[in-house]
């Protein structure tokens, strides 16, 4: 089988936007590929952050991503400052990336504007990292959201310039996108991001999701419930587009162009099908948060023994090719 890698950032609770845009993804390929899935601390400690908070915060991520459908037997999930290689290979890489290259990530250009007063090495470093974490495990299959696509095409090069100057040693990997890869914020103006406090998390309660969605803008000319509006301009459709099934969907979209329907009622069909897919994962997340917390535990730990095994094997190659060997006398 071919190897998947993707990770995600403790960062906080998980919203819409990696759900559909990427999760739902990881829990359909994981039959069909090994599949790697790293809750990225090393990453997260880039922004300022909480020390106390961040162990509670990476098993809470995992546990949300075991309750979304994540299988425990299936997928290598782990913790990625548990395997030490991932930050060797990060330094291996770093010797071979030219600096304009991060210079000209989107990612690294926003970061330092929204921290413009401290903005440290480890921000510019990130796509190095993040291409260590694909490339240890020789990842092959990245499936991310339609941010994260840069960064892949990033990984790529990486390969390329370590294998050109020290022969074949990685594979070029493929990012894979869902069919809504870029998921829209609450407020409609740019994508869902735990940044700009416009998600709705996939553990929220109906009632506080309700009471986000009710006031949301819809199509801005849809000024009275007798305006047909254009669901191509409203943020509940392209969320509908998520949720809802055919024939309800057409019907929406009819509704909505012939004023048939009004905004309020678009929206509580639309938490009515969203309900559906995040009702169970609220329910298995509370039983793996209370008993299930110590199997949750246990399978991290575990886990992380396989990928140090795996991760080891990809860094004693890279360092014999690179002359890092431990042959201590110059061959004549
Ligand atoms: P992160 O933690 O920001 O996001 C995790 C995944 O969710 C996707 N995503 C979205 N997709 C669609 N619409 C949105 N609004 C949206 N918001 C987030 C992201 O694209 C991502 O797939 N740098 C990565 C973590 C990482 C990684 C890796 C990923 C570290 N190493 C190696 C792949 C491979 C990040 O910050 O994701």
């Amino acid at each position: 089988m071919k190897v998947l890698f993707t990770g995600i950032q403790p960062t906080g609770d998980i919203h819409l936007g990696n759900y559909f845009g990427a999760i739902a993804n990881w829990v359909r390929l994981q039959h069909e590929y090994t599949s790697y899935i790293s809750v990225v601390d090393l990453h997260a400690v880039t922004i300022p952050y909480e020390p106390s908070e961040m162990p509670g915060r990476v098993i809470d991520l995992a546990t949300t991503l075991y309750a979304c459908g994540i299988d425990m037997e299936k997928t290598i999930l782990f913790v990625q400052s548990e395997v030490p290689g991932h930050a060797d290979l990060t330094w291996m890489f770093n010797a071979i990336t030219p600096l304009g290259e991060l210079e000209r990530m989107t990612q690294f250009k926003d970061k330092r504007d929204q921290f413009r007063a401290s903005v440290n090495v480890g921000l510019l470093d990130y796509p190095v990292l993040q291409a260590a974490d694909i490339l240890i495990y020789k990842g092959e299959v990245v499936p991310v959201g339609e941010d994260q696509v840069q960064h892949v095409e990033f990984t790529r090069e990486v390969a390329r310039h370590f294998n050109s100057r020290y022969g074949p040693t990685f594979p070029e990997c493929q990012a894979l996108l869902t069919k809504s890869p870029r998921v829209l914020g609450l407020d409609g103006d740019s994508k869902m991001s735990k940044s700009k406090g416009n998600t709705i998390g996939v553990l929220e309660t109906p009632e506080k999701i309700w009471a986000k969605v009710s006031p949301a803008k819809t199509d801005p000319a849809r000024v009275r419930r007798t305006d047909p509006g254009t669901p191509e301009k409203c943020t509940i459709w392209s969320y509908h587009l998520l949720v809802t099934q055919e024939p309800e969907l057409t019907e929406i979209h009819n509704g909505c162009t012939t004023a048939g329907i009004g905004c309020i009622d678009c929206k509580k069909r639309f938490q009515a099908n969203l309900m559906k897919v995040l009702d169970p994962i609220r329910e298995r997340y509370g039983e793996l948060a209370g008993s299930g917390r110590k199997m949750v535990e246990d399978r991290l730990e575990a886990n992380a023994v396989k990928c140090r095994a795996v991760a080891g094997e990809t860094i004693r190659e890279a360092k014999g090719k690179m002359g890092l060997k431990k042959v201590w006398k110059i061959e004549s």
